[in-house]
């Protein structure tokens, strides 16, 4: 069985590429590029694929059987060309099974709606598709947070606007493991799958950072307005809305679901505090 990876010179398609890889053998594992020698430190074969050309697709996925297609970074409307793209290209190849990497959030009410709105869009693409389908919805990953770490300790604090509101974060790591089950696994064909961990809150979040790397970090809650207008000043509009916006759907419970991930892949998903100090031991 042959299995390809789409983005495979990211974060989250390397992780799937590297856990796929100790499961069936690195002869078996394809990963898809757009930019190919981003991706070629994995060792396994790399093929060209950027999710604007259809044309490198209908080539990339020629003696593929089962396809992972990692949602897109564009902007909005063009991610759902972009992954039918993808989807196209899969049919007139014969690929068997897709499995796509959705997302976890409101459809409606806030500013990150848009971004969910279109997943769901490749989710009912993908189930039209024709073909056997598994579809995860990932949880908010954990690392950007880490990432952020300094920036928190100049602060002093974690600041946004998500209040008391639950997040059930994860990780790259987890999902790896996850999609690998979902890819190999045949029981899977058909489900969707919240793919999250336990659902705490900042304060929370805080006080497990703090137990890991001995820091005094606080949660400061500040309104939505004003979150808003400080990330769009640090990050531009686009990014910095959609930061907003799913700080936004945190605080509206939008990521406080019940997770599936112990039916995606027969064992418990690990705790935040358990993430943060891989996270840690990692760097
Ligand atoms: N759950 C969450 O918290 C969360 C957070 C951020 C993003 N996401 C979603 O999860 C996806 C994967 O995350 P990640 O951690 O792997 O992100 P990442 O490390 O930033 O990687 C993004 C990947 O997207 C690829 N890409 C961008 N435009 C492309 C195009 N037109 N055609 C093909 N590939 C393209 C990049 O390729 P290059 O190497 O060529 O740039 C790269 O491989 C993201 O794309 C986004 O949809 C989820």
């Amino acid at each position: 069985m042959k299995i390809a990876v789409t983005s495979a010179s990211g974060k989250l398609g390397a992780s799937i590429v590297q856990h796929l890889i100790q499961d069936i053998g690195k002869e078996n594992v394809i990963g898809i590029a757009r930019t190919p020698a981003r991706a070629e430190h994995l060792g396994v074969e790399i093929r060209k694929g950027d999710y604007n050309n259809r044309e490198d697709f209908e080539e990339a996925l020629q003696g593929i059987d089962t396809l992972l297609l990692v949602s897109g970074m564009d902007e909005p409307q063009k991610r759902i060309i972009q992954h039918r793209n993808v989807i196209e290209a899969a049919k007139i190849n014969g690929v068997k099974k897709i499995v796509y990497t959705s997302i976890v959030g409101a459809e409606k009410g806030n500013a990150f709606s848009p971004i969910v709105q279109t997943n769901k869009q490749t989710e009912e693409d993908v189930i039209a598709s024709g073909l056997d389908y598994v579809i995860g919805r990932n949880g908010i990953y954990i690392e950007p947070d880490l990432e952020y770490l300094e920036t928190y300790i100049e602060d002093g604090e974690i600041r946004n606007c998500a209040g008391e509101g639950k997040c059930t974060y994860t990780s790259r790591q987890e999902l790896g493991y996850a999609y690998t089950k979902m890819l190999t696994e045949e029981k899977h064909n058909g489900q969707t799958y919240n793919l999250v961990g336990e659902a705490i809150t900042q304060t929370q979040l805080a006080d497990y950072i703090n137990e890991v790397y001995g820091t005094k970090l606080t949660f400061k809650s500040v309104s939505e307005e004003d979150y808003l207008a400080e990330r769009q000043a640090a990050l531009g509009d686009f990014i910095g809305t959609i930061i907003a916006g799913i700080y936004q759907g945190i605080k509206n419970g939008a990521n406080d679901v019940p997770s599936d991930y112990e039916k995606a892949t027969g064992s418990t998903h690990t705790t935040a505090l358990k993430m943060i100090k891989a996270y840690k031991n990692k760097n």
